[in-house]
């Protein structure tokens, strides 16, 4: 039996890393799936992979008005919205002596103005007894050096997470986070590290995680999986580490 039959996703950030492997294995277990991203050419190659079931729209996850429009298509398209996934994330680590305005405003704006609102303007689609997931990190309950602006919006996002569990339980509602370690996706690409400086952080991540080792997406993604299914009917609330080890030692 398929784990998400009936059940309709909205997935921020879809067209790549932990948010196209979910989208990919939501439609494998009966889901319909909306995906959003910022470049149609990467929400199309995203939606040659994930196949039937799905719509993609392009929207910035940092606009409200964008989101909102979103959601409205993902309504238009499939009734209703079951499962919201808030995965689209940006991560740039620079000590706080080199952070501007323009990079506190822009990793505030993607990793927590945008879903706070998605959530708001997601709300009255929702069903009684529908799943809000956020993507936070295991950056957001530590104090690992240049993560200083990273780690607060996901620490943000995961207090917002929990306040919502006791707003929304009259609707069933449950919201939890999931807080990654070091996964292997395109969001270290996109820092424009030096190859000589990814490796230190890379080394620096492996001497961390007690596992030794890059998560993958499939690993991540099928925990959501099991957050946002019946089978997780009473956990609410919670950040759920997913990472090795690396957040508990
Ligand atoms: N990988 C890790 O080690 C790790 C660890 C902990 C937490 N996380 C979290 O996991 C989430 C997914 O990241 P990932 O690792 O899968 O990286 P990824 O492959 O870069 O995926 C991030 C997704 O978010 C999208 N996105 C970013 N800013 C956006 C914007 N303004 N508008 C629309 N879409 C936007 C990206 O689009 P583009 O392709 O256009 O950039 C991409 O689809 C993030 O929230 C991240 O913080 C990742």
């Amino acid at each position: 039996m398929n784990r998400l039959d009936g059940k309709v996703a909205l997935i921020t950030g879809g067209n790549s890393g932990i948010g196209l492997a979910t989208a990919r294995l939501f439609v494998q277990q009966g889901a319909k799936v909306a995906i959003t991203g910022r470049r149609q050419v990467a929400l199309d190659e995203a939606m040659a992979l994930i196949g039937e079931n799905a719509i993609s729209i392009l929207a910035d996850a940092s606009s409200i008005s964008a989101n909102k429009e979103a959601i409205k298509q993902t309504v238009e398209a499939f009734g209703k919205i079951d499962i919201l996934f808030l995965n689209a994330g940006i991560a740039k680590f620079l000590p706080i002596s080199h952070i501007s305005e323009e990079h506190f405003d822009e990793h505030f704006n993607t990793n927590v103005k945008g879903p706070f609102f998605t959530i708001k303007e997601a709300l009255p689609y929702m069903n009684d007894g529908g799943t809000i997931i956020s993507n936070t990190s295991v950056a957001g309950g530590k104090g690992y050096v240049g993560t200083s602006v990273y780690a607060a919006t996901k620490a943000a996002l995961r207090s917002l997470s929990r306040v919502l569990a006791n707003e929304l339980a009259a609707k069933n509602i449950r919201t939890m986070s999931i807080a990654p370690g070091p996964v292997t996706t395109a969001i270290f690409s996109k820092m424009k590290l030096s190859n000589e400086e990814f490796d230190v952080m890379e080394q620096q991540f492996l001497d961390q995680v007690p596992l030794g080792r890059f998560g993958s997406c499939d690993e991540i993604a099928e925990t959501v999986l099991f957050m946002a299914s019946d089978a997780a009917s009473y956990i609410n609330g919670i950040e759920l580490n997913v990472d090795g080890g690396m957040s508990q030692v």
